[in-house]
């Protein structure tokens, strides 16, 4: 059976779990939109996944600067302001008596459509605003075995058709990508960039580590990660030599550790690419790193309290 980099334990806690829809809290039997939704017949919307620890969404700036940017740049209004989001965020937080280990993704879409059409002078409602929040803790077996990838034909796309840095509803580059995965026996898929270079995978990012030097791709073609940047922070924090840069499969089957990062799972493990074992399976900088993101949680939880 395919795991996934966002296999969580199972909690029967989220059978009867309330989701925000449009500032109402609702069963989630009851939770719906429309099939008129923009969202719906098109992957027109953006959203965001937060992680709550201790009562304090992690990194909320950081999710809210990626999520702001990228309405703007699909002219989507959200029609509130960041302290309006948390509000909202705290409300369903507080209706599901939510307080840590807490997933949410939060949904904005340009909203019901009059036409079952493309155009986006057809959404006139404003946006359908949907918050989804689960009991949530990446289950161990990610962390002991890693995960196993195999690079796929379907690679990330240039910016001028649908930039990768849109948190966008339509994944289905990265859908498309996954599906070929687990046709080649792989839970999750390694993407390479238009030029060959290795880019990231479906649903995180990617980095790999060579005789004690952290390398992650140039930045260009993938998701612009919380996670990753922090990673990347933490690198610098301690002295650890990284790299922006462009690297092959040649570099990567030779790694000695590899992992993906992503704010479900903080920083998970690689075993395999395309069959082969990543290193010996000693993983020290994946695991030094990893105890450094947990810390860093830590203190910027403890900072917002
Ligand atoms: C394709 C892709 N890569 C990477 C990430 C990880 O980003 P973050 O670290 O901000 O969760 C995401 C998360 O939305 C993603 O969709």
């Amino acid at each position: 059976m395919a795991q996934t980099t966002h296999d969580a334990t199972e909690d029967t806690r989220n059978r009867d779990i309330k989701i925000y829809v449009n500032g109402e809290l609702l069963h989630r039997d009851d939770a719906k939109v429309s099939v008129y939704d923009s969202g719906f017949l098109l992957g027109d919307g953006m959203w965001e996944g937060m992680r709550l620890y201790d009562g304090v969404w992690a990194f909320f700036d950081e999710h809210m600067d990626r999520f702001f940017e990228s309405c703007k740049a699909v002219s989507l209004d959200i029609g509130m302001d960041r302290a309006g989001i948390l509000d909202a965020l705290n409300r369903t937080a507080a209706a599901n008596g939510m307080v840590t280990d807490v997933h949410c993704r939060l949904m904005l879409t340009r909203g019901v459509k009059v036409k079952p059409f493309q155009h986006p002078s057809l959404s006139r409602s404003g946006p359908t605003f949907v918050i989804i929040m689960e009991h949530s803790k990446p289950v161990d077996a990610l962390q002991s075995r890693g995960i196993r990838l195999a690079t796929v034909p379907q690679v990330r796309g240039l910016p001028m058709s649908q930039d990768a840095k849109y948190n966008s509803h339509s994944k289905l580059n990265c859908v498309i990508a996954c599906l070929q995965a687990e046709q080649a026996g792989a839970d999750e898929a390694l993407m390479l960039d238009p030029h060959g270079f290795v880019n990231t995978t479906n649903a995180c990012n990617f980095f790999i580590v060579r005789k004690g030097e952290v390398w992650t791709s140039t930045g260009d073609y993938c998701m612009n990660g919380v996670t990753r940047q922090k990673v990347i922070d933490l690198c610098h924090a301690n002295d650890i030599v990284v790299r922006e840069r462009n690297f092959s499969l040649f570099d990567t089957y030779g790694a000695d550790e590899a992992f993906l990062t992503g704010t479900f799972g903080a920083q998970t493990p690689v075993a395999e690419i395309d069959g082969k074992p990543i290193g010996t399976g000693d993983r020290p900088v994946t695991a030094l790193l990893r105890e450094r993101y947990r810390a860093l949680v830590a203190d910027h939880v403890r900072q917002r309290q």
